[in-house]
């Protein structure tokens, strides 16, 4: 089975070579890994954010692990060269339209909450966020106003199928767990959102298992910080998906933990940390490679069949975080090789 390993630009590198090594630690047959240039990195490489070469390599592959994109230096290039395009161009080569996003408070690090400990303790929930859609992917632009004035456009938009589709893995993640599936929407305002959310009642026919809910995104952000534990499955569109998950990290204690996949019909999947590139502490040695290191067990569980290795994963960042490993955005001191060598200790 063949990885591709998409370190990327800024801390990146730094977070994927940990994740590498506990990979490696397990010593699983039949795993080959081939490395691509993406982002920023590409760019400044190639002329180009995502190569030809790195997207053949993607799609050759059964599995990416992809670090993080973004580089302050290429920020006035024209869009379709900027860094970030490399994500969103794998995400919509590749139809990868379905990106879980989990968020769960280690009992340890409930206190680096920003919530308060009760509050933060109850967090168990996933975000299904739809990634080939919406404002993200439209027709966007610049043009000048009768009046002469400068003005930005982006077109949100979803079609039912893509909805559809959405809707289906939001009921199924939700079969799979407590059974509860909240769909976030701006209904109130976006005709978007009015197909969005009339498509998830009519797919909710198939599951009359699973408790649908429905939430306008507003009001999901203020619930998410003053209970989110009344939350199971979320099923959102792309932006609203972007904005709510990283709110989730801070819950959950810091944006360093959180993992997700992003999977296509196919099973084939991306595995990322839901965190940027952090060009101010690149190379600095802080960075905390735990959600890059927790994206690879979704990758054994998720595209690669291998739930033993993943839960192996998941129990050695448990037993590291318990034993008391602390990166600077948890509070401690320890560097990013010295929270893989937590990691590495915690697996052995
Ligand atoms: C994410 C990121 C990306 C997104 C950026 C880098 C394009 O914020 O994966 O959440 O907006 O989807
Ligand atoms: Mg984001």
């Amino acid at each position: 089975m063949l990885i591709a390993l998409f370190p990327g630009d800024g801390i990146g590198p730094e977070i994927v070579a940990q994740a590498k090594r506990v990979l490696d630690a397990l010593a699983i047959d039949g795993l080959t890994y081939e490395e691509g240039l993406v982002g920023g990195a590409a760019y400044k490489a190639v002329g180009h954010p995502l190569p030809p070469a790195t997207l053949d390599l993607a799609k050759r592959a059964d599995a990416i692990l992809f670090g993080a994109v973004g580089d302050p230096d290429c920020d006035s290039l024209e869009r379709h060269l900027r860094p970030e395009q490399a994500i969103l161009g794998l995400r919509k080569e590749l139809g990868l339209f379905s990106n879980l996003r989990p968020a769960k408070v280690f009992p340890e690090l409930a206190d680096a909450s920003a919530l308060k400990h009760e509050v933060a303790s109850a967090i168990d929930l996933l975000i299904v966020r739809e990634t080939n859609g919406d404002v993200y992917f439209g027709e966007k632009g610049m043009r000048k106003t009768p009046e002469g004035l400068r003005e930005g456009y982006d077109i949100m938009s979803y079609n039912e199928e893509q909805v559809r589709k959405i809707a289906h893995q939001g009921f199924q993640a939700a079969r799979a767990r407590r059974g509860k599936l909240c769909s976030v929407d701006k209904a109130n305002v976006l005709e978007t959102s009015q197909l969005w959310r009339d498509v998830v009642i009519e797919v909710s026919a198939d599951y009359p298992d699973v408790a649908l809910s429905h939430m306008y995104v507003d009001n999901a952000a203020m619930q998410l910080v003053r209970n989110p534990g009344q939350f199971d499955v979320i099923v959102t569109g792309n932006m609203f998906g972007d904005i709510l998950s990283d709110q989730a990290s801070m819950c959950v204690g810091s944006i360093g933990m959180l993992a997700s996949a992003t999977l296509n019909d196919s099973n084939q999947g991306l595995y990322e940390p839901i965190h940027g590139s952090a060009p101010d502490i690149a190379g600095q040695g802080k960075a905390n490679p735990l959600a890059t290191v927790l994206s690879a067990g979704m990758m054994l569980r998720y595209s690669l069949g291998l739930p033993e290795q993943a839960d192996r994963i998941e129990a050695a960042v448990a037993k590291a975080l318990a034993d008391g490993a602390r990166s600077f955005d948890l509070g401690g001191t320890m560097s990013t090789v010295e929270m893989g060598d937590a990691v590495l200790a915690a697996l052995a």
